[in-house]
């Protein structure tokens, strides 16, 4: 390749976002804070409860608790038995919600089939809800009130913003429609200004839709799904899926290889979207603290 056509290459390759940078700096930045509010007499302090032993979940829990002890925010950690009751966890978040060295519930989802999930989030203080899946929390998101954001589309915001990548007046277009990434998502992109449609299983025409979109989001849960048909050319592309082939490598929602090529910018699978739920997790348990 000459010179002439390796400038022309790079001048047509799409801006990674680099989502374990990014997550990195928050997180740096959170630790700073979290000394300063250590020094001034303030420690953090997050509950985390896994009922069972689903290996993503443990590996997910690992992963927070990791984060925990990096930014320099106590964990507690709750390992519940499979057999575990609705009213013995209902207890447990009780009893963490009135004391006030905790700044922080997670309930690890999903749990077992005995137990109701929606109880279980109803249950959480508000205050607490540090995952921002409470009724409260999302009731709050919409009209525009304070309250904890949910961490995936909180993360993507923040993603963008850091990246320079501009909302206001974007047609954002967002696939996928679940209670904690598609709905909030939504929301926080409207809330950005942004002019938002969201897509799902029933959406008629999703190619021609989806290649409306300046800042296309997907949250499919289908691996490679969303290949350069679905795109407009200068796009930017945010993949929130993280699927396992058969031979072990990760892949998201979009077909990296197809699309990169079309788009502005795009997030890889992995070191995208998912770092940046745990820093915005770290985030949330900062403010929980920073806000009692
Ligand atoms: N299971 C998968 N993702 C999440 C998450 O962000 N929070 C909780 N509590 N459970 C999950």
């Amino acid at each position: 390749m000459s010179n002439q056509q390796k400038v022309k290459k790079e001048e047509n390759m799409a801006q990674i976002i680099d989502g374990k940078m990014i997550s990195k700096q928050i997180k740096d930045e959170l630790k700073e804070k979290v000394a300063e509010l250590k020094a001034a007499g303030t420690e953090i302090c997050l509950a985390v409860i896994q009922v069972g032993n689903d290996p993503a979940s443990t590996v997910y829990v690992g992963n927070k608790k990791k984060a925990c002890e990096y930014i320099g925010i106590k964990s507690l950690a709750y390992e519940l038995p499979e057999e575990t009751t609705e009213e013995e966890l209902l207890q447990i978040i009780d009893k963490l919600n009135k004391d006030d060295s905790v700044n922080g519930i997670l309930v690890q989802l999903p749990v077992p089939k005995q137990i109701n999930d929606e109880r279980i989030i109803n249950a959480i203080s508000p205050l607490k809800d540090v995952d921002g899946f409470s009724p409260a929390s999302v009731g709050a998101l919409s009209i525009g009130q304070k309250g904890f954001l949910s961490c995936t589309p909180a993360g993507i915001i923040e993603l963008l913003k850091r990246s320079n990548i501009d909302i206001e007046g974007k047609e954002c277009v967002v696939v996928g429609r679940s209670n904690i990434v598609g709905k909030p998502m939504a929301m926080l992109l409207l809330r950005e200004n942004g002019t938002v449609t969201v897509c799902h299983s029933r959406t008629k025409n999703l190619k021609e839709v989806c290649k409306r979109a300046d800042i296309l989001v997907a949250a499919v849960g289908k691996p490679k799904m969303i290949d350069a048909s679905y795109v407009k050319e200068g796009a930017v592309v945010i993949d929130v899926g993280i699927h396992r082939n058969e031979n072990g490598k990760l892949c998201g929602d979009v077909d990296f290889e197809s699309v990169e090529p079309l788009c502005s910018a795009i997030t890889p699978v992995p070191g995208g979207v998912g770092p940046m739920t745990i820093a915005m997790l770290m985030n949330n348990c900062v403010e929980a603290g920073m806000n009692k």
